[in-house]
């Protein structure tokens, strides 16, 4: 996606070796505009899908999963973190942070994902695929299909899109970063 790439390059910036860093548009502040055409180029790369439901993780997913659901016209839920105490029965997976090196716990009730239902699972970043695999985990359980996995920066040197993909997953990343060497951003 020409638009996000041309983004990145102009407004991320490298820190620590391997982060990029996009909180002017994606992570921290973010431009609406944007997220509404990251919602469309989703649309139209699931265009075969039948899509009932978009599925995130909180937090940096849920512009993006909003995005996406209003252009394609329905639902959006996300994961939390945090199992909140009034939350009843809920499906839960375990995600393993490479970033943080932490495991925590993510969690969504059972009356939001239903049997049978097509959910496109969207979010910002796809490094070591952890977090997209606990969300497909949560489908999973709730006897629902994964429709595909939309992301909109994947890192391509860590191993997150091979693990979706030998999982049997499709993937569709709307940009591609092929390195972060001396500080320099380079795009597939
Ligand atoms: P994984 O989910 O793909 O396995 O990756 P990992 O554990 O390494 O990522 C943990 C968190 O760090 C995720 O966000 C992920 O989106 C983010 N992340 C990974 N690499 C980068 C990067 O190069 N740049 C930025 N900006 N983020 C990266 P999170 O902790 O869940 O944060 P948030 O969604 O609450 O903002």
């Amino acid at each position: 996606m020409q638009l996000l790439k041309d983004r990145i390059l102009k407004d991320g910036y490298v820190v620590s070796g391997n982060i990029l860093k996009v909180d002017s548009f994606l992570n921290h502040q973010i431009d609406g505009r944007l997220m509404k055409e990251i919602g469309i180029e989703f649309k139209n790369r699931f265009a075969d899908q039948k899509i009932d439901k978009v599925l995130t993780i909180e937090a940096s997913g849920i512009a993006i999963a909003v995005m996406t659901s209003m252009v394609l016209d329905v639902p959006m839920v996300f994961a939390k973190k945090k199992k909140p105490s009034t939350m009843g029965d809920a499906y839960t997976a375990v995600v393993h942070s490479f970033t943080k090196g932490i495991d925590y716990d993510i969690t969504v009730a059972k009356e939001f994902i239903n049997e049978g239902e097509n959910i496109l699972i969207v979010d910002d970043f796809l490094a070591n695929g952890h977090a997209a695999l606990g969300l497909a985990k949560l489908v999973k359980d709730a006897n629902a299909n994964v429709a595909g996995i939309g992301i909109v920066i994947e890192k391509g040197f860590q191993n997150g899109s091979k693990l979706l993909k030998d999982n049997g997953f499709r993937v569709e990343s709307l940009a591609i970063i092929d390195k972060l060497e001396d500080n320099k951003i380079y795009l597939k």
